[in-house]
């Protein structure tokens, strides 16, 4: 099958795109990264390039060994991926110890992987250890509210799941596990990348102080769904904030657990705390 046509190809595109419609990749901003299935490996291994010279990863992924993976290219805009998808994204294989790539299809006007490999692919270690297997999509956009709230938060944990659930009653049923908040770093290195993978061993969403997003997922429209999720409840919040300090009414601790009972949810007691 030709690669441009095949199923994640396509979903992959059709994500960035929607993607860059939301508003969340101004210019080159962003990336998204895909770990192909063996099936889809198999599929494609006719078409693939013959290899190049590996490149080292910037870091250690070897619970990665011999993958493939789709990502978006360095510098690349996500609104030109729909329009020209071999130009702006590629397909590279990991080497044995998880420590070098090599480009075998895409790219065809050159350039490397994102920036952000090291933090996708240290974030795609730990997701296929804690789920399995299951998780194959890691999605890292600028999503404005949430960015937002990063200058009017508190940068913990806690206070950011307690406020962003608060702001949907459906926003605990997508993220129950709550959601990770570092503070300032400098991105597209081995440090941040640290940093994300630890707060994906609890949580789908890290979020980067004055940065953005990344979320993981079993496939496009779930990762999809849960960027989307958490920042139209940013949005929310931004709003409530924007005309007033103190809320009137919101969803109360008592609620929460009601809500967990209802929707078979485990909710952790440490997001329910009272405020004064
Ligand atoms: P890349 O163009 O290298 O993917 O970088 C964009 C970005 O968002 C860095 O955090
Ligand atoms: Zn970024």
């Amino acid at each position: 099958m030709r690669i441009l046509e095949s199923k994640f190809v396509q979903g992959f595109i059709k994500m960035a795109d929607d993607g860059f419609m939301q508003g969340w990749h101004e210019r080159n901003g962003g990336n998204l990264s895909y770990r192909l299935k063996p099936e889809e490996v198999e599929s494609i291994k006719p078409r693939l390039n013959s290899p190049g010279n590996w490149t080292p990863i910037g870091t250690s992924v070897p619970g990665l060994s011999g993958e493939y993976f789709l990502v978006t290219g360095s510098g690349k805009y996500f609104r030109n991926i729909k329009v020209d998808p071999e130009v702006c994204i590629a397909i590279i294989e990991l080497d044995e110890k998880g420590e070098n790539y090599r480009i075998r299809w895409g790219l065809v006007e050159g350039g490397v992987p994102t920036s952000e490999l090291p933090s996708h692919l240290m974030n795609h270690e730990v997701k296929k250890r804690v789920t399995d297997g299951k998780h194959r999509v890691i999605y890292h956009a600028h999503t404005t509210n949430t960015i937002a709230l990063t200058f009017v938060l508190p940068l913990n944990d806690e206070v950011f799941t307690r406020e962003l659930w608060e702001m949907a009653t459906e926003c605990p049923v997508v993220f129950p596990e709550g959601v990770g908040v570092i503070g300032w770093m400098v991105p597209g290195g081995r440090d941040i990348a640290i940093e994300t993978s630890k707060l994906m061993e609890r949580y789908n969403v890290a979020i980067w102080a004055h940065h953005g997003m990344f979320c993981s997922g079993e496939d496009f429209d779930l990762t999809f769904g849960l960027m989307h999720t958490v920042e139209k409840s940013a949005e929310i919040l931004l709003k409530v904030l924007s005309v007033t300090p103190h809320k009137l009414q919101t969803i109360q601790p008592q609620n929460f657990r009601d809500l967990a009972d209802g929707f078979r949810l485990k909710l952790p007691e440490r997001f329910l705390y009272e405020k004064e």
